[in-house]
């Protein structure tokens, strides 16, 4: 539903700016925040840090800043950016080698007066460190002696939609799309600018703004037909410094093209393209590009033409090449199309064995986008072994922030910790210390593009995530792909803060239920890596055989004796071997693999002992009895939050946290029968299995 002009708490999430209430505080920032002085001539993007300031000031401490070219009380701040003062460009100095979305944040005292300098060495990095500034005021942190620099680890920090033009959402949970309804681009923006704010105040920069499913009406988006109503999205996102991309449907020429074929070694085609990119960059000369899933699930790709993914990507490279514009090509691909009685094909391997011998290959605007695991965003796998397999090859990474098989949004799973798991592993590509934040920032490779997509997790809901606390997801990819140094308790404590105010109890309540929330839902849900025990097509709740005997590569060939997947080089499908060491022996050997991911690379019998000293069969009880006692304990706790916080945002929380607790019975019983059925072995502390 669109709303109208007075916005509830829900609706305005992280940017609610709530009156400062301390009186010390408010006198300071009164103080420091009286005069915003700022070039006349200011562009489009910081024309929006003007304007973010104006209003937020006004509501923080209900004083709108007086914009001046010159400063004239005892205090004032100067936003701007680099060049257009000396005393920007001093405290820039530091960030001179660091992205041009870097900015400072800075008192300093200037000509008589003090100074609180808020510059970027762009405009985009003056408005971030406006919405660094207004974070600040939110949290209640002082503004005396402020010395802070910032630049972001990551080039492209970058949400994927997965919305269609008919309105719906592919794996969409919060109801319908802001950008679409029936197959046209919607008239009224004002949410799309709403969204624009809430991602650029976390540091995104880059969206693609349809599925990567590209049906009938979304090819037409590149066509002169819809590209006047994509220029007015691109103008809302501009103003907040983040570029537009478009997913493309690789059989286009075909499609709308009116040629026979769309083989990319065809001239016709390559010239296709061309003038398809030439149309696109005449309205939208900063567009970012294209992204593409070809040769996946039954999309359209070079396949047919007998062609490989370097001659696909290549030639709308090539296209793209005059304007700047570069190529994101993803990597999920695997034969979806298999045989279940077939143990030799191991869909985990798909994605190495497809790309590594193309490595080297590409042009340098091309970017290969590679899903954080080899399966499929599920509640535990290991990291993808490409990050560790492409050294000449631009590369970054895809999360999910959509909850695809995390609980959907009715399920509370603050997906951060899983997420810094995955920057922090180990490739050993270059030796110890070549973490895939490293690979996908470019620094380990040396490569220049790179960086980090996430498929978003909103939709027209009016609290955007479905979930309240699933806010905390869209918040934490910001943050985490701008800094992947934070750690998920930072991130939750900033965005708690920003959401639900500063009182100790709220806080502290709110971040338990945050940090425990993945191990919860992993609990009572798929255990030891094994994945996949959900309904087949929505993904939603249990069902142990829902995907065994499908055509997806998706099984845990669980038998009366034991249960796993055999993935070791030694008797198995030899996926270990895409690790390098000492990865690749960890995993292969049973002695060493960590336990949370033992069914996905070893088959066990039940009664096999975990490193923990527990037999599998036993940890899958134990584990789901504990899992539901958990989320029964979230709602116990969220509770006692009634009339601390927001009527809206308690109301919405305490009923999905219900259902949560509900459903996560119903998984506890049907995992814990099926498996007590399958072994036939008891529970050693005599529960009720059914
Ligand atoms: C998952 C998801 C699909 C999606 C696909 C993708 O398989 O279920 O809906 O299209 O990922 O990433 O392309």
């Amino acid at each position: 539903m669109q709303l109208p002009g007075n916005h509830s708490e829900v609706y305005k999430c992280w940017l609610r700016y709530a009156a400062v209430t301390d009186p010390a505080s408010l006198e300071e920032y009164r103080k420091w925040c009286g005069e915003l002085v700022s070039p006349a001539t200011a562009g489009l993007v910081l024309e929006s840090a003007v304007s973010e300031l104006q209003q937020g000031m006004l509501s923080l401490i209900g004083v709108e800043p007086q914009r001046r070219s010159d400063p004239e009380a005892s205090h004032y701040m100067l936003l701007g950016v680099g060049g257009q003062s000396g005393a920007i460009d001093e405290a820039l100095s530091p960030l001179s080698d660091s992205s041009p979305d870097s900015y400072v944040l800075k008192t300093c005292s200037l000509n008589g007066r003090k100074c609180l300098l808020v510059a970027g060495k762009s405009e985009r990095g003056a408005l971030y460190a406006a919405f660094h500034l207004l974070r600040l005021m939110q949290m209640g942190s002082t503004l005396e002696d402020l010395d802070i620099q910032e630049s972001p680890s990551n080039g492209l920090r970058m949400i994927n939609q997965w919305d269609n033009m008919d309105g719906s959402i592919e794996r969409g949970y919060a109801g319908q799309s802001i950008f679409y309804e029936n197959n046209r681009i919607v008239g009224d923006l004002t949410r799309v600018k709403d969204y624009a704010r809430l991602l650029s105040s976390t540091g995104i920069n880059a969206i693609s703004i349809n599925n990567v499913n590209v049906h009938h009406y979304e090819t037409m988006l590149i066509t002169e037909s819809q590209l006047p109503e994509v220029v007015r999205v691109a103008e809302v996102f501009r103003e907040y410094g983040i570029t537009t991309f478009l997913s493309i449907n690789f059989a286009s020429p075909i499609q709308v093209g009116n040629l026979p074929v769309a083989d990319p070694l065809v001239e016709e085609v390559r010239m296709w393209w061309r003038k398809a990119a030439s149309d696109i960059y005449r309205v939208i000369p900063d567009f970012g590009g294209f992204l593409v899933k070809a040769d996946s699930e039954s999309r359209p790709g070079p396949f047919t033409y007998g062609r490989n993914h370097i001659d696909g990507a290549n030639m709308l490279a090539e296209a793209l090449q005059p304007y700047g514009g570069i190529v994101i090509w993803r990597c999920f691909v695997y034969n979806c199309q298999q045989d279940w009685r077939d143990r030799s094909t191991d869909r985990a391997r798909a994605a190495y064995d497809h790309f590594t011998p193309l490595d080297g290959g590409f042009h340098d605007n091309v970017i290969l986008q590679i899903k954080n695991g080899p399966m499929d965003f599920q509640v535990r796998e290991p990291v993808s072994p490409l990050f560790g397999a492409l050294p000449s090859t631009h590369q970054m990474l895809e999360l999910q922030i959509a909850q695809e098989y995390t609980g959907q949004a009715r399920h509370v799973c603050y997906l951060v910790p899983q997420w810094k798991e995955v920057l922090e592993f180990d490739t050993f590509a270059r030796g110890e210390g070549s973490e895939v934040a490293k690979v996908v920032s470019g620094t380990l490779f040396g490569s220049k593009l790179g960086g980090i997509a996430a498929v978003s997790n909103i939709g027209n809901d009016e609290n955007w995530t479905g979930h309240v606390l699933a806010q905390a997801n869209l918040y934490g990819f910001g943050r985490l792909s701008w800094n992947p140094q934070l750690t998920p308790e930072q991130i939750a404590r900033e965005w708690i803060y920003l959401t639900f105010g500063t009182k100790p109890k709220v806080v502290e309540i709110i971040l338990h239920i945050l940090l425990n929330s993945w191990q919860t839902y992993e609990n009572y849900t798929a255990p030891l890596g094994v994945g996949w025990m959900v309904n087949p097509n929505h993904h939603y709740g249990p069902n142990v055989d829902g995907y065994e005997y499908s055509r997806w590569g998706t099984y845990h060939f669980a038998d009366r004796d034991g249960i796993g997947v055999d993935r070791t080089v030694k008797t198995g499908t030899g996926y270990t071997s895409q690790y390098h060491p000492p990865y690749a022996e960890l995993y292969e050997s049973l002695d060493t693999c960590p336990d949370e991911l033992l069914l996905f690379f070893h088959h066990v019998p039940y009664s096999h002992k975990l490193h923990s000293g527990q037999t599998v069969i036993q940890h899958i009880y134990d584990t789901h009895f504990a899992g539901a006692e958990q989320a029964a304990g979230f709602l116990e706790k969220w509770l006692t939050l009634e009339g601390s916080i927001d009527a809206g945002q308690f109301e919405n929380v305490r009923s999905r946290l219900q259902e949560q607790a509900q459903h996560a019975l119903e998984w506890r019983d049907q995992i814990n029968t099926y498996f007590f059925r399958k072994s036939g072995m008891a529970d050693e502390h005599g529960r009720t299995i059914y």
